[in-house]
C-alpha cells in the first residue's frame, strides 16, 4: 500500500502483534516523521491509531475504542433510542447468528453484540480491519466476563460467502454499504472522512453483495442506506418487505 506507513520509533512487544500484517498488507515501516505518507498506522498508549493526513496540510487520527465513554458499548440507551435498528434486525429471545458484511468501524457489530447476537464481522479494507482488530482486541481483554467475541474476518464478503459451505447460513445478514456522498449521522464526521477516503463506493457492487446476502441468510437480510437513496432500486429488483425510517437513513427488511 504505497500511500500508507507504519511509524514504528522501536522495539516494542505490542508491535509485534501486526508485524505479519503489516508484511501481508505490504505496509512499510518507517522510524520517523508522522506526515511521510497519506495514512501512517502508529501505536499511542497501547492503541491502535491511523493518521489521516489531508492535502490541505491538516491532519488527524482515529482509532477503534469500544472504551471510551462514549462508545456505543458504554452507552446501553444508544439502543433504546435506535428503536428502529433493533426493530429491523427482528431480535428474538435466544441467541441468533448474524453476518456483518460490512464490518466499518464496528459500531453495527457492537450494537448488534450487545442486543445479544452471536457476530461474524466481515471488513475487507486492510486499514479499517487492523483497527478494528485492535479496538476489539483491547475490548475482549478489558471484558473477559462477556462471552461470544466478535468473530472479525478481513475478506471480501461477497467472495467469504462463496467460500462458505452449503450448509452454513446465517439468521440474520446485515449490509451497510458505503453510498455516494452519504451524509452520515450514525457515524462521527472524521471516522466517515477516513472511510471516504479508503474505501470506494462500487455500485455495481451492490447488486451482487445483496445477492449473496439474501442467498445465505436463514431469516432476513438488512439493509441500512440513506432515507432518499435511488441508487438500490437500479442495482436490485427485490422489494422490502419492511422499512424501517429514520431521520437521515432507514433499513430495508427482506424476508427469506
Ligand atoms: C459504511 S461502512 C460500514 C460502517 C459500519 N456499519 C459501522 O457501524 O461502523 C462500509 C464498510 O464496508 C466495507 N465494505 C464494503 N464492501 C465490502 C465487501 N464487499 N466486503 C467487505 N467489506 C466491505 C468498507 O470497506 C467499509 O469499511
Amino acid at each position: 500500500m504505497e500511500n500508507v506507513s507504519f511509524y514504528n520509533p522501536g522495539d516494542n512487544e505490542i508491535i509485534t502483534l501486526i508485524n505479519e500484517d503489516l508484511k501481508a498488507f505490504k505496509i512499510k515501516q518507517q522510524s520517523v516523521g508522522f506526515f511521510e505518507s497519506q495514512f501512517v498506522l502508529y501505536f499511542n498508549q497501547g492503541q491502535l491509531r491511523l493518521q489521516f493526513n489531508k492535502v490541505d496540510g491538516s491532519s488527524f487520527s482515529q482509532c477503534v475504542d469500544f472504551l471510551d465513554e462514549k462508545s456505543i458499548w458504554k452507552q446501553g440507551s444508544l439502543i433504546q433510542k435506535n428503536q428502529i435498528f433493533t426493530k429491523a434486525v427482528g431480535l428474538k429471545k435466544g441467541c441468533l447468528s448474524v453476518l456483518d458484511t460490512t464490518a466499518g468501524w464496528g459500531q453495527d457489530s457492537m450494537m448488534l453484540k450487545t442486543l445479544g447476537f452471536n457476530v461474524t464481522a466481515v471488513e475487507e479494507n486492510p486499514l479499517v480491519y487492523l483497527l478494528l482488530r485492535d479496538g476489539l482486541r483491547r475490548f475482549d481483554e478489558a471484558t473477559p466476563e462477556l462471552k461470544s467475541p466478535i468473530n472479525l474476518i478481513h475478506a471480501n464478503s461477497i467472495a467469504f460467502i462463496e467460500g462458505l459451505s452449503s450448509e452454513s447460513t446465517f439468521d440474520v445478514v446485515y449490509v451497510d454499504p458505503m453510498f455516494p456522498g452519504k451524509k452520515k449521522k450514525a457515524l462521527s464526521g472524521k471516522p466517515m472522512q477516513i472511510l471516504k477516503e479508503l474505501v470506494p463506493t462500487h455500485e455495481e457492487k451492490l447488486g451482487e453483495i445483496l445477492n449473496a446476502a439474501f442467498n445465505i441468510t436463514k431469516k432476513r437480510l438488512v439493509l441500512k442506506r440513506p432515507l432518499r437513496d435511488k441508487i438500490v432500486e437500479s442495482v436490485w429488483h427485490k422489494k422490502a418487505d419492511i422499512s424501517f425510517l429514520g431521520k437521515a437513513i432507514r433499513y430495508d427488511v427482506f424476508l427469506k
